[in-house]
């Protein structure tokens, strides 16, 4: 009995020779993430899709690898060895299908503007047309290197010509492949078993099925995509470049719809997963890759990069610094030039200032670290004033081991000092300018390890005789 269960085949096998890298092709990354997880996110995300497979070959491990670590059991990969096309890339489903009575998807890995809403609707098409097969297809102004697709004089679709074995009249056409099909497997399965490598590239094409399931009296569409940019295919170094602007420039469009104020769209570069809040400012030179949680009336750059993991409340500014794995506040202000490195907590009303480094630590409400500062494996408390320059050393490089400072609250750190950690600085307690201190320091007390300062009378008049 057919069903309507819905299992997608992501091919991601090929070696991706014309991006003349020694990593794999789907392994290349926009904005944090790499092309194969977009892919794999946008067909995961559709309700319908139940099960999916992930198709490896070329240096599979480490394609494997990464679909281990983000996917754990929601994914499983098939081993394609060697890579002999497209077809043969579906094909090594068979076994896994056998049985299966429902639609599959296919998908290509090196396609990560895909929209999961774009795949809902191509399902629903393939549903209520009631199509053996439906294809993919978009208009395009510049078809060079896609498939071309060929219909008859009454607009059906008859088959798939790849561009090298393309007429001059067919690679006129501006109608292209897109890469994505869906179709009911038991009844397209037997073309796997028939395709031939009769063409310029001397590959099993998957395209070929197209045609396959026309000669067969199958009922076979085209489903025409309206935004042709969603399934812009990567092949190049340049074409990686130019996704990555289009995915950017699509959240862009997205946050200025919701009341973000993006000064320049150009110089500036938010990542898909990130959600910042209405009348948010972001100033040029941002760079935000990776999941971010940036909240309301916040202001951002100029010259921010946010690596991801990083969570702000309201009323946030950050400028020209470095910021990951960072929990901020409302009210903190950031920067220019600091650097939140990793796992920082920031609470209300802190401000980290110029040049600072802040490392696995957490700053309580209040405090201020404002120049020149390194703050690693540390606790500050609230109402804490860092002085310039001041170093927590929490590194021993003979034992390589690292350490926790404790600042308490209300404590003050005179400029210059280096807190030796372990060390806990208590409630209260004041560090004098330039010192290096290596015990606990009680509560409200004056800690100084500096020499005792001189003065010299007249030494000046001295000297110049
Ligand atoms: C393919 C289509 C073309 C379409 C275009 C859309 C074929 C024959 N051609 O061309 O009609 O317009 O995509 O972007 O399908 N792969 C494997 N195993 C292989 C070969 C490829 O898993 O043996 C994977 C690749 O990793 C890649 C995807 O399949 O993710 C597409 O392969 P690619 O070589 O890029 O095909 P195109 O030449 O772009
Ligand atoms: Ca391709």
């Amino acid at each position: 009995m057919p069903t309507s269960e819905i299992r997608s085949i992501i091919l991601a096998a090929g070696k991706g020779t014309r991006m003349k890298s020694s990593n794999p092709k789907v392994l290349h990354s926009i904005m944090g993430k790499t092309l194969l997880e977009r892919v794999v996110n946008a067909a995961l995300k559709v309700e319908d899709i139940n099960k999916t497979y992930v198709i490896v070959g070329h240096q599979a491990q480490m394609v494997e690898n990464l679909v281990k670590e983000k996917y754990a059991d929601e994914v499983e990969t098939v081993l394609q060895e060697p890579q002999l096309g497209t077809g043969d890339a579906v094909y090594k489903c068979y076994e896994k299908l056998k049985d299966f009575q429902g639609s599959v998807i296919v998908l290509y890995g090196d396609t990560p503007l895909i929209r999961t809403e774009t795949i809902e609707k191509f399902i629903n098409s393939h549903r209520s047309s009631n199509a053996v097969l439906t294809v993919m297809t978009a208009i395009v102004a510049n078809p060079l290197n896609y498939g071309r697709i060929i219909r008859d004089e009454g607009g059906s679709i008859l088959k798939i010509v790849e561009e090298k074995d393309a007429t001059p009249s067919q690679k006129a056409i501006k109608e292209i492949n897109a890469g994505i099909y869906c179709f009911d497997w038991q009844k397209i399965a037997p073309a796997f078993n028939e395709l031939t490598p009769n063409n310029e590239q001397g590959e099993l094409y998957l395209t070929d099925v197209i045609d396959w399931s026309v000669r067969k009296g199958m009922k076979t569409n085209a489903y025409v995509l309206e935004d042709s940019s969603e399934v812009f295919g990567i092949n190049s170094q340049k074409q990686l470049a130019r996704a990555a602007i289009k995915l950017k420039n699509r959240k862009l469009e997205e946050l200025m719809d919701l009341g973000v104020t993006i000064i320049d769209p150009i110089m500036t570069w938010i990542s898909p997963e990130t959600e910042i809040g209405a009348d948010s400012t972001i100033y040029p030179n941002c760079y935000i890759e990776g999941e971010n949680f940036l909240g309301e009336k916040n202001i951002i750059g100029p010259n921010t990069y946010i690596k991801g993991n990083v969570e702000t409340a309201d009323n946030v500014q950050i400028v020209a610094s470095v910021l990951s794995n960072t929990v901020i506040a409302e009210n903190v202000t950031i920067g220019p030039f600091a650097h939140l490195r990793d796992n920082v907590n920031i609470s209300e009303n802190v401000r980290i200032g110029n040049f600072v480094e802040v490392k696995k630590s957490n700053i309580d409400d209040g405090s201020k670290v404002a120049h020149l500062s390194y703050i690693g494996d540390t606790k500050i408390g609230k109402n804490v004033n860092i002085g310039a320059g001041t170093i927590t050393a929490n590194y021993n490089s003979i034992t390589k081991e690292k350490k926790q400072t404790i600042i308490e609250d209300d404590a003050s750190i005179g400029s210059n000092s280096v807190l030796v950690a372990p060390v806990k600085i208590e409630k209260g307690a004041m560090v004098g300018a330039l010192s290096v201190i290596t015990q606990n320091i009680a509560q409200n007390a004056l800690a100084v390890t500096r020499a005792p300062m001189k003065m010299v009378k007249d030494w000046v008049l001295k000297f110049k005789k």
